[in-house]
């Protein structure tokens, strides 16, 4: 044990009667012990409130084993403009992802960082439709998934602010379908862009063909409404900033340790398949370590890290895990299926100007970024209080559209929206040179039909494993966004008396005219210009108990093992229609009450009392 480590535990001896202090460790010899009540594996979006609700009991200890470093510090992170700084940063795991068919790759993000995901993404707070959730309470057959039941960790998530500027917000959003006492914080914009303005002007205008919504958090999501992000005050509100804040992160019983990438989780005997140990290093494999949970242990590594971890600890489909030398214990074989990313076109508008107060950021005009960052730093004012998505729209196929004679439709029911349009104030989407400023206004299928998967290339835990989004594999998705650029093109063209003089010309009409290209244009323009919107979910899927297929049971077991389950991202069994870290949180926040209720923990919530 490193001499300091044992000083800072006398002094922690010392100053409290309890047996050590609640901390953040870097190196493994800080910890003070080796067995924990409970063990989360991944200190992310999901992982953090697991962590959290699980140590309001004092008398349970809990261990987060984070691969990455510690959130605080890092300037980028907590300004929400600097959020396109972080991609591919030392907080990027640096995945690449395959498109599918076709040779196109993406690099794929993931948060390699205390946080996750939400310490570096682009912080949009959607929670999808009613209708999504009431289909995961039918697709489980656990009523306690449904829009109703979950209004209470809703509740127990959001901590609905003031934006940073302070602004009248009546007209902007729907207070009774927040909660205010909850751990994370959501705001409205606190800085107004002119395209936002006009966009939602245009949607409240009399007989508008695509109308305003006042809140799409509240259930039915179709229209066009004001963006709400998680953000407090104008600065990132992360699961690290939130769930293992001041308030909670002094907690005597919740230790966490960073820079632990998790190699295995390890079964009581070699054919057991029970799990009890879990295996990680700090030194990229050199050393391993173990540390043991008495209760459980909690998968909580994200939509890759979670199946590439349980395939890794001979969890998935048998035959394919021999061949890579890996001992098989449970015949999983939905591991790593079902992966469903929202394919999206970027539709760049440029704009006036000498009418714009717009961005250049991400053209990298420096002299901007400094201007715009002294003025955060200053007064926590400007452009970069806010992320890059400042207004959502949501839109439906029409029940008539002849895709429907060829394919079910995939999304959740009537208050769920196909298509989402997106609205970027920089033009970090824009995918030509150009000096021009330019805002974009993307089409984004949110209830895609194509489904990918996540395989490994061989038993080293430190490989990466191959991601196929086999993005557009189903036509259902070439048609939804087909529909999305013609719409969004209307949209603009029959407004033209509100738009006239800021929005100049279609982005994309150099290669292209929405307006005037056949079927068969807009396809292949799609198929050469899909992009990502790096939300995928699904590869550890929910399914009714006893079915044969599926990764978790409703209460997010993993079927077949004792003392293991999964609780983020990967645990969904259909994409939510809108960005998938609302959705996280409130998955994370039953799948906590459900493990305490099954373990009798003290501070459990009654699932009636929203
Ligand atoms: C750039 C970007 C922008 C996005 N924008 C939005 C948005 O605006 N709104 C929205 O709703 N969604 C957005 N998303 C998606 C959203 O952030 C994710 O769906 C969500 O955060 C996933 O949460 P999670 O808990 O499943 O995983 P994560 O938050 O990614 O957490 C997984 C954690 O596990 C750790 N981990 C993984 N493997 C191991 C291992 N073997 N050992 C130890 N630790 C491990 C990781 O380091 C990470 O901390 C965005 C995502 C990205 C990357
Ligand atoms: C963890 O459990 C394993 C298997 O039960 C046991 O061999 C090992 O000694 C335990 N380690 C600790 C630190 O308790
Ligand atoms: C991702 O790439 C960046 C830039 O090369 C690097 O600094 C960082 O360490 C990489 N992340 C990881 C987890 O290796
Ligand atoms: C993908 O790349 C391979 C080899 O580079 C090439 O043979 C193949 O034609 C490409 N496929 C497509 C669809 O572009
Ligand atoms: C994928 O999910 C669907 C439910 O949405 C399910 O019917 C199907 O069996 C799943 N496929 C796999 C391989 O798990
Ligand atoms: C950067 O922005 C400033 C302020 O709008 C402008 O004066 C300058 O010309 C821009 N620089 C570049 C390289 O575009
Ligand atoms: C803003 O503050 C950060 C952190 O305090 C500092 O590193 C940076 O230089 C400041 N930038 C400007 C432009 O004031
Ligand atoms: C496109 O617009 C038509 C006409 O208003 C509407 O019926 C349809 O639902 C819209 N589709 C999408 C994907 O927005
Ligand atoms: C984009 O920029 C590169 C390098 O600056 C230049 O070679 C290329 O011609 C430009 N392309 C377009 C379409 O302007
Ligand atoms: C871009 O700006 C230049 C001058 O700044 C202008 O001549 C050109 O027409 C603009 N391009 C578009 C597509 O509006
Ligand atoms: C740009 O905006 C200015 C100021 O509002 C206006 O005078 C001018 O006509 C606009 N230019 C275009 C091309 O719409
Ligand atoms: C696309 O074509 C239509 C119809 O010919 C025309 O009115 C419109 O200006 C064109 N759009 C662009 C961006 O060139």
């Amino acid at each position: 044990m490193a001499p300091q480590a044992i000083i800072s535990q006398l002094i922690g001896l010392l100053l409290l009667p309890v047996f050590c202090l609640g901390a953040v460790f870097e190196d493994f010899r800080e910890l003070p012990r080796q067995d924990y009540d409970f063990i989360v594996i991944g200190g992310g979006t999901a992982g953090n409130v697991v962590a959290n609700r699980l140590s309001e009991d004092s008398k349970i200890s809990v261990l987060v084993l984070e691969a990455g470093g510690s959130n605080e510090g890092i300037f980028e992170s907590t300004v929400p403009g600097l959020y396109y700084q972080l991609p591919g940063s030392r907080v990027d795991w640096n995945y690449t992802a395959l498109s599918g068919p076709g040779n196109l790759t993406f690099p794929y993000t993931r948060g390699f960082v205390l946080g996750g995901s939400s310490s570096i993404n682009w912080m949009a707070y959607t929670r999808g439709s009613s209708d999504d959730w009431d289909r995961y309470a039918a697709l489980t057959r656990d009523p306690g998934w449904s829009w109703d039941n979950m209004q209470t960790f809703i509740r127990m998530n959001e901590h609905f602010t003031q934006p940073s500027d302070r602004h009248d917000t009546t007209g902007e959003f729907d207070p009774s379908a927040h909660g205010f006492y909850g751990i994370n914080s959501v705001s409205l914009s606190g800085y107004r862009h002119k395209f936002e303005d006009l966009l939602i002007k245009a949607s409240q205008a009399d007989g508008s063909e695509f109308p305003f919504v006042l809140d799409y958090n509240a259930g039915n999501q179709l229209g066009i409404g004001w963006a709400q992000s998680t953000i407090l005050n104008g600065m990132r509100s992360s699961s690290a900033t939130s769930y293992l804040g001041p308030d909670f992160i002094g907690r005597p019983n919740l230790h966490v340790l960073l820079h632990s990438h998790v190699t295995h989780v390890l079964p009581t005997h070699s054919k057991s398949t029970s799990f009890h140990t879990v295996e990680f290093s700090q030194d990229d494999g050199a050393t391993l370590h173990t540390v043991n949970a008495t209760k459980e242990i909690v998968l909580c590594s994200g939509t890759i890290g979670t199946p590439q971890l349980l395939m890794n600890s001979g969890i998935g489909d048998s035959d394919a895990l021999v061949t890579l030398g890996i001992q098989p214990l449970i015949h999983l074989p939905s591991v790593g299926q079902n992966l469903t990313e929202q394919p999206t076109i970027a539709y760049p508008w440029v704009v006036n100007d000498s009418d714009s107060d717009l961005d250049g950021v991400i053209t990298s005009n420096a002299t901007l970024v400094e201007a715009f960052t002294r003025k955060w730093n200053d007064s926590r004012t400007g452009p970069f209080v806010d992320p890059p998505i400042t207004a959502f729209g949501w839109f439906r196929l029409p029940d008539s559209s002849p895709i429907f004679e060829r394919f079910a439709d995939p999304s959740a029911g009537p208050n769920t929206a196909h298509v989402e349009w997106a609205v970027l104030n920089s033009g970090l989407v824009i995918p030509f040179n150009s000096t021009n400023k330019s805002v974009s206004l993307s089409p984004i299928v949110v209830s895609p039909a194509s489904r990918g998967s996540i395989t490994l290339t061989s038993s080293d835990p430190f490989d990466h494993p191959i991601i196929n989004l086999n993005l557009l594999s189903s036509d259902f998705d070439i048609y939804a966004l087909r529909e999305g650029l013609r719409n969004i093109t209307r949209f603009i063209e029959t407004n033209v008396d509100i738009f006239d003089g800021f929005l100049v010309s279609s982005g994309i009409s150099r290669d292209i005219n929405v307006t005037t290209a056949t079927d068969e244009e807009l396809e292949a323009y799609i198929r050469k210009n899909v992009g990502i919107t790096l939300h995928i979910v699904g590869t550890a899927g929910m399914s009714p108990k006893g079915a044969s297929w599926g990764v978790v049971d409703p209460d997010l077991r993993v079927k077949g093992a004792k003392g293991l389950r999964v609780v983020d991202a990967s645990v969904f069994p259909r994409v939510p229609a809108g960005h998938t870290m609302s959705p996280t949180y409130l998955i994370a926040e039953r799948g906590a009450h459900l493990i305490k209720t099954s373990w009798d923990l003290d501070g459990v919530q009654d699932e009636d009392e929203a």
